[in-house]
């Protein structure tokens, strides 16, 4: 058994949790650089937590230059056992509205402007990302959402954009009708991949905010219309991370899906 220490990855609209007890936010240094901003620590229900706004307090980072894997080092250290994923998406599906959250499950990653691996020179290692999410932390997200009376849907593949701008129509139907994704956003990717190289569990939950560009009814999508939204789902999200360490709990057994032994069989170089 080891304890749980939950982190959360805060997205646009949710740069802090309320409720720690003994609320500290922490600098942490990693060999890739700072992470995003400090990392709100503390307990809630008995477990340890730490928080962590992706794009840093005042929204400095845009997706393409948030340090994917200084965050990701830096909870490492803090000893984090399991990541929930907490970001804004747009929806390919007219039952996913706006408000709904979605417990992604697969990816396709088209982002291409960031670094993805904590692997190259000196040590090479291949992780499978076959399944990049934990379904025992989805099934607790599941649990916390529905407790919390939001309108959630257990499953869903995320189109990871690199981004600034938004889609174009054509890609927008593109990525919904031949590549059969379900939601898109810019920050998913490499998150997901680089918290399977640090053995940490990982799920994503993604608060949709609008229909992207491919829905006849609704306009193209643009910021002012996302913040509305935004600031709704941010208040949803705080309910479900509030009722994850009971669920979670104080002690924590190997995770019987792998996530924290990934790299168990996926190092190519000879140990000297
Ligand atoms: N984040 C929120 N809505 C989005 C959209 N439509 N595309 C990409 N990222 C988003």
């Amino acid at each position: 058994m080891t304890q749980t220490k939950i982190a959360v990855i805060g997205g646009s609209g949710l740069y802090e949790i309320d409720g720690l007890k003994d609320a500290d936010w922490v600098t942490v240094e990693t060999p890739w650089g700072a992470p995003s901003d400090a990392i709100l620590t503390g307990t809630l229900d008995g477990v340890e937590m730490a928080f962590l706004p992706r794009h840093g307090r005042g929204h400095v980072h845009s997706p393409s230059t948030v340090p994917y894997r200084a965050n990701i080092d830096a909870l490492k250290r803090l000893g984090c056992t399991d990541v929930i994923s907490v970001s804004a998406c747009g929806s390919f599906r007219e039952e996913m509205a706006p408000g709904d959250f979605v417990i992604v499950d697969q990816f396709i990653d088209r982002t291409f402007a960031r670094e993805k691996s904590f692997f190259g020179t000196g040590c090479v290692a291949h992780v499978s990302v076959a399944h990049p999410t934990c379904p025992r932390l989805g099934d607790a997200c599941e649990t916390a959402a529905k407790a919390s009376g939001i309108n959630v849907h257990r499953g869903g593949t995320y189109l990871a954009m690199e981004g600034p701008q938004f889609s174009t129509l054509a890609e927008s139907k593109m990525y919904r009708e031949s590549w059969g994704a379900d939601v898109i956003g810019m920050t998913n990717m490499p998150e997901a991949k680089l918290a399977r190289e640090a053995e940490l569990c990982y799920a994503s939950v993604a608060m949709i905010t609008d229909y992207d560009s491919w829905h006849p009814d609704h306009g193209e999508v643009d910021v002012t219309a996302i913040i509305a939204t935004l600031m709704g789902n941010a208040d949803k999200a705080r309910n479900l991370i509030a009722g994850l360490p009971k669920l979670l709990g104080e002690d924590r057994a190997a995770c019987p899906h792998g996530c924290d032994r990934a790299l168990e069989f996926a190092i190519m170089t000879q140990p000297d």
